[in-house]
């Protein structure tokens, strides 16, 4: 099977005794994906990215290159490079001298280096900046040239961790998109890191869900969305209304003392479930032609749409609910949802 380009078989990790940040982590990477380790700080994102880079060594499991194992490979010889949150480029040096360091000391010919540093700068759109000092540059110019400095190697694999974390908003944004385009161009494998769940759904192929050291799910972006499989997920991307409920036949769930209609089979007689709503599903109607009857309790503008807190009726339990509808504090509403809008999960 040597069709992966990197192949986590059953990585697990305690820095010390039977502490376990990583618990058997199985993660399959295809050649020009673009994949993301998404999860709070804290749950072992950068560990696994240094375990591939070879900075780090697996307590247990093995780590596969292009169907090989790379356990013992140190660092310089795997062709995989890493591009840190702090750029980490040599402030005494050019751009040029920045972007050509690797290959000075591989000893490509000074030809060659003039040519792949051109062809960079040009990638990264920093055209004519070779003399420019790293320190006259802006963070998002200085990040563009940790990418190159890291590209230039034409590694196979690109390790990104929180690469745009130390940037602002709008120059994120930016920079996602210029990410992007920069793995589409050169055509190689990203692996990035990043806490942001925005950054993570905008630029990836498959985004793989982390949590306490373990994988929650992976998926595509849309599937991670809109099919979340553990209430971890649903909370952490994007907001929802999660519930108790109890699947008691095909296409039927009970939550909050009510049936709502869904597309999901019942997985076993009374199976309990966690059942999601996103706070954009939920439907609006007259008080008397919801499912649930609610009380207005607080309405936010949010700018795209109100955000109003609504609680039930029926057991108090709050729903969070946008809507580019506004409904005044007080008023009673009735609350439906669509079936396929309604997610549910195994509980217990
Ligand atoms: N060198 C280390 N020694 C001991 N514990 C560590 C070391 N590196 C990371 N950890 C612990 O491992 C866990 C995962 O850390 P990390 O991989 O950095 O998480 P993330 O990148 O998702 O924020 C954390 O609890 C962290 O404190
Ligand atoms: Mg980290």
């Amino acid at each position: 099977m040597g069709e992966y380009m990197i192949d986590l078989k059953g990585v697990s990790k305690a820095f010390r005794k039977d502490q376990w940040v990583l618990d058997d982590i199985h993660l399959s990477i295809l050649e020009k994906e673009f994949v993301t380790l998404l999860g709070p700080s804290g749950c072992g994102k950068t560990t696994t990215l240094r375990i591939i880079g070879g900075f780090e060594a697996a307590t247990r499991g093995d780590v596969l290159f292009e169907g090989k194992s790379i356990r013992d490979l140190p660092p310089y010889e795997r062709q995989i490079n890493t591009v840190f949150q702090k750029y980490a480029l040599f402030p005494h040096m050019n751009v040029f001298e920045n972007i050509a360091f690797g290959l000075n000391i591989k000893r490509v010919p000074k030809e060659g280096i003039q040519k792949k540093v051109k062809d960079m700068l040009s990638l990264i759109d920093l055209k004519g900046f070779e003399k420019r000092r790293v320190h006259s540059l802006s963070g998002g110019q200085q990040q563009r040239v940790a990418i190159a400095r890291a590209l230039v190697n034409e590694p196979k694999v690109l390790l990104l961790d929180e690469p745009l974390g130390a940037l602002d908003l709008q120059l994120r944004k930016e920079m996602q998109v210029e990410l992007k385009k920069i793995q589409e161009q050169v055509g190689i494998t990203f692996l990035y890191v990043t806490h942001d769940q925005e950054e993570a759904l905008t630029m990836s192929d498959r985004v793989v869900v982390m949590n306490e050291g373990r994988i929650e799910q992976i998926g595509r972006p849309e599937d991670i969305y809109n099919e979340p499989k553990t209430p971890f997920v649903a909370n952490f991307i994007g907001e929802s209304n999660l519930f108790e409920g109890e699947m008691k036949q095909d296409n039927l769930v009970y939550f909050q003392g009510k049936r709502f209609q869904c597309v999901d089979k019942a997985f076993a007689d009374t199976e309990k479930v966690f059942v999601v709503v996103r706070p954009e599903d939920v439907e609006l109607t007259g008080k008397t032609n919801g499912i649930i009857e609610g009380e207005v309790l607080r309405t936010t503008f949010k700018g795209i749409h109100y955000e109003m807190m609504i609680k039930s009726l029926e057991d108090e339990k709050e729903w969070k609910v946008h809507s580019t509808e506004r409904r005044t504090p007080g008023e009673v509403v009735g609350i439906t949802v669509r079936p396929d809008l309604i997610h549910i999960m195994k509980r217990g």
